[in-house]
């Protein structure tokens, strides 16, 4: 049996269980793996799903150019697709991803423009402002947009929701993990909530991301926003694919306790994931510790992990870097 080409082999990853990081937690956790995407992410699944619903939309043509806005994983995604369907790839993305993510994006044959971190997201020089104006240039292109497109909503809503319904029989009960565009929560939340209502969704947020303050008080705060470390996930902006609503409860995660749990997921699991994952796994700990009393021992608590440790081998996985930010 064969895949005709690499994107066959998107999705269906493995649902493993947490052994030793969860010993604690008095029901089943597991995680869902997203590295065993081609791409090394779940972001392989949304780069699919938009080039496929552009096609059928009309607005992409043979020999076109994708351009988008990336903090790496969702460009290695639609770079395969793009090898394996003909279109070139333009991405922009910020100063402060890692250069292994701009490696892997031009290894696929894309093009990278990097734009500075620090500028509001309506500078012409962030990230957003460039992937838009190259796509008013550049003829036979188009921009995706994962932050408002409902091809990546709906690529979680087909795949990652089901696949987790099936792999539990449905038994999951709560659903962890982390924000950037909204589409892995919310896709994947508004599948299984209508299986089964009383699922519990919770979000986890870095420090200095505005999703946490505006999910407990509807308020888009600007002084929330600061730099931060961990990356693709939370936002300076409220991106149109996230809907608070199929949320039940937020938490936040520092930098370094998402840096720390990255690390104790490799060695105490044997699961090379990279900083995202380690920050959903902390506020999934967090969260569970807290809610102790409400848990059962039949729960089936799900804490999905977006990419590969090999994304973050130079900083988290590299003891001068940690130490040089005071995660060690
Ligand atoms: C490493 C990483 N983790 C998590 C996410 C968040 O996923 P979503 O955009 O579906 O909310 C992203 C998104 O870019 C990411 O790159």
């Amino acid at each position: 049996m064969w895949h005709s080409s690499i994107l066959g082999a998107i999705g269906d990853t493995p649902l493993v269980k947490l052994n030793k990081i969860t010993s604690q937690i008095p029901c089943t956790v597991l995680a869902k793996v997203e590295f065993f995407n081609p791409g090394g992410s779940v972001k392989d699944r949304i780069a699919l799903k938009m080039i496929e619903e552009a096609e059928k939309a009309g607005t992409l043509h043979p020999g076109g150019t994708i351009i988008e806005g990336t903090s790496g994983n969702t460009g290695a995604g639609l770079a395969i697709v793009a090898i394996a369907k003909g279109y070139k790839c333009i991405f922009t993305t910020t100063d402060k991803q890692s250069q292994e993510k701009v490696d892997v994006l031009r290894a696929l044959g894309a093009e990278v423009v990097i734009c500075p971190t620090n500028v509001a997201p309506e500078d012409p020089r962030s990230y957003y402002s460039v992937a838009k104006r190259l796509s008013k240039e550049t003829p036979n292109s188009i921009y995706p947009n994962q932050y408002d497109n409902p091809a990546n909503v709906q690529a979680h809503y087909e795949s990652t929701g089901p696949e987790l319904w099936a792999q539990t029989e449905g038994k999951i009960t709560h659903y962890v993990a982390g924000a950037g565009t909204g589409g892995t929560i919310c896709g994947t939340a508004k599948f299984l909530k209508e299986q089964n209502p009383n699922l519990k969704v919770i979000g986890v947020d870095p420090y200095g991301s505005v999703y946490y303050k505006y999910f407990h008080e509807r308020v888009f705060d600007h002084a929330e926003i600061y730099p931060y470390i961990t990356e693709g996930v939370g936002e300076d902006i409220l991106a149109g694919n996230m809907d608070f609503d199929l949320v039940d409860d937020y938490v936040r995660v520092t930098d370094k306790d998402a840096m720390q749990y990255t690390r104790r997921l490799a060695r105490e699991e044997g699961l090379f994931v990279g900083g995202s994952c380690g920050m959903a796994m902390a506020g999934a700990v967090h969260w569970l510790e807290t809610h102790q009393k409400t848990l059962k021992p039949d729960d089936v608590v799900v804490v999905l992990l977006p990419d590969s440790g090999f994304r973050y081998l130079s900083k988290i996985y590299n003891d001068k870097w940690m130490e040089g930010h005071g995660f060690l």
